[in-house]
């Protein structure tokens, strides 16, 4: 299936499924605002327990804080968002649509990319267990050439960002003769640089009314709260402050559904260590987060590193982990060593001292910092995308399913009597109460067994349970796995244990530290 099939099925199927609905759609929508439905907010939620137990739960040393959304102005300013969170954005003239001029340059790279894998990949089945890649990187005439044309765009791309050299990013697109998708033509408007951050007013007249932000990071909320959290906790560095919250940015070039939001949600980590030790600790948690990706079991290959071309204004080292869209390879989380940038300029800017006394060092100082930021949505669109499968069965039917993660899935299990009469229904009732305190359990009587069967694979649903007359005499029922089909018939005493097994958020865990 090609790729933009493939992302089209996905969108309409998280609607269709109770997943993700366009915000105001009954007012024909608000531009890259999504709502969560029945099923969404439930992955959300797990997903968002998932970390947060990550955070809180396996670092004795890592609290948690829910700041507001709302902070005083001046924070914006110390942290820089008033002056540099800016997107350079580029207008083609035929068809009036704006892009992301550094977005238009990096589809262009990612081209090359592909351009000289699928190189690889054709001469890799060609000459098969003899093939030696390096070799053939280094030989290949249509390789070479990709690769030096990319390198050559990349080294004046990443030097345009760093400077902000606006005119050279243009000139890029120019030069690399980058055509709008739309119109098709290359007829660009100059680029210039549009600042991300909503602002409303508070307080309730004119004269004293203030202009306030939006948060476009939950970050801030943890570092002007550092000190209290850290004399609160008596926490010692190096300690770590976690916050999951909405965050909001003025996207100009909003596109690729919930993956770039104007309104979306962030789990965010702020890691306080000593100056001088950050880029151990950088390491550790660009290791830990991978780990966190990975546990989820979506497929390790689909995940990649990806050190920033650009800094941005407060950073040392950055690092994305990226996922395989069925869009391209696209971040979902970055790691950020932020330096005392934040700290330092929250002293500066509030006039009240923001350091740490190290008892054994003996000195005060500001401490380093290292982000874990990560958005949930993209990562719930990570799941869905991961996940989604079509299979043509035995019988010539097809199903749709969701391989998710079984302890992230909205739905454990699904109780279904095989007929609705002979007492077959208030026994699956019964049932289906066993669970009610253990995890999210679903009774549904309604339609053929099959076509039931199917409703809880298009939500992922990793168990269903079949009740039919044989359990009304022996106490046992037919259990089905989602992913294989299979069935087997079980007690109904050991339900509790089969599924459990499965679905516990320890499984995921206890993977984040292996
Ligand atoms: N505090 C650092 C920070 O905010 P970022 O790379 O701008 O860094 C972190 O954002 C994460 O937030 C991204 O990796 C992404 O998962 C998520 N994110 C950022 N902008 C987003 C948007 N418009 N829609 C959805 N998620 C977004």
């Amino acid at each position: 299936m090609a790729n933009e099939d493939l992302f089209k099925k996905i969108i309409s199927h998280c609607k269709e499924y109770g997943f993700v609905f366009p915000s105001s759609e009954i007012y024909d929508g608000l531009g890259a605002v999504y709502d969560y439905g029945q099923n969404g907010v439930e992955l959300k939620n797990n997903i968002k327990r998932y970390w947060w137990d990550s955070m809180t739960l396996l670092n004795d040393n890592v609290a948690g804080v829910d700041a507001a959304i709302f902070m005083h102005p001046t924070i914006w300013k110390a942290s820089g968002h008033v002056d540099a969170f800016n997107d350079p954005l580029v207008d083609n003239k035929d068809s009036k649509k704006r892009y992301r001029a550094d977005v238009l340059i990096e589809d262009y790279l990612n081209a090359l990319d592909d351009k000289i894998a699928k190189e690889i990949e054709k001469a890799a089945a060609r000459y098969g267990s003899g093939f030696d890649e390096n070799m053939f990187r280094s030989t290949n005439e249509r390789v070479i050439e990709n690769q030096n044309k990319r390198n050559a765009v990349h080294a004046r791309f990443a030097e345009a960002l760093n400077d902000g050299n606006l005119e050279e990013l243009r000139q890029i697109i120019v030069d690399t003769e980058i055509a709008c998708p739309v119109s098709g033509t290359r007829n660009w408007t100059e680029v210039r640089q549009f600042n991300l951050m909503f602002s409303t007013e508070m307080g309730s007249t004119m004269d004293d009314s203030w202009k306030v932000y939006l948060r476009p990071e939950t970050a801030q909320g943890i570092f002007v709260n550092f000190l209290n959290v850290q004399k609160t906790g008596r926490m010692k560095i190096p300690f770590g402050i976690a916050q999951i919250g909405k965050a909001f940015r003025n996207e100009i070039v909003a596109r690729q559904f919930i993956f770039r939001m104007r309104e979306f949600e962030q789990m965010e980590m702020q890691y306080f260590v000593r100056p001088g030790d950050e880029m151990r600790w950088y390491d550790t948690w660009k290791k830990i987060r991978l780990n966190w990706h990975r546990a989820m079991g979506l497929g390790d290959s689909k995940y990649r590193y990806h050190d920033h071309d650009k800094l941005a204004h407060y950073a040392n080292a950055a690092v994305d982990i990226e996922f395989e869209m069925p869009f391209g390879f696209k971040e979902i989380e970055g790691i950020h060593s932020r330096t005392d940038f934040d700290l330092s300029q929250h002293e500066k800017y509030s006039g009240k001292k923001i350091q740490y006394f190290d008892p054994e060092l003996g000195q005060h100082y500001t401490p380093y910092v290292i982000e874990t930021s990560i958005g949930v949505d993209r990562v719930f669109l990570s799941i869905i995308a991961g996940s989604y499968a079509e299979e043509t069965l035995e019988n010539n039917e097809s199903r749709v399913l969701l391989r998710i993660p079984p302890e992230l899935a909205p739905v454990k299990l699904a109780v279904l009597p095989l007929v609705k009469k002979d007492g077959l229904s208030e026994r699956a009732r019964e049932i289906a109460d066993m669970f009610r305190f253990d995890f999210r359990c679903i009774y549904d009587e309604k339609d053929s067994i099959g076509k039931r069967y199917r409703r809880q694979d298009a939500i992922g649903t990793p168990f269903c349970i079949t009740i039919d007359h044989e359990t009304l005499s022996n106490s046992t029922v037919t259990i089905r796995h989602r992913d294989t089909m299979t069935q087997d018939r079980v007690a109904i005493d050991s339900l509790h244990e089969i599924i459990s097994a499965k679905v516990d958020m320890k499984n995921l865990l206890k993977k984040v530290m292996e």
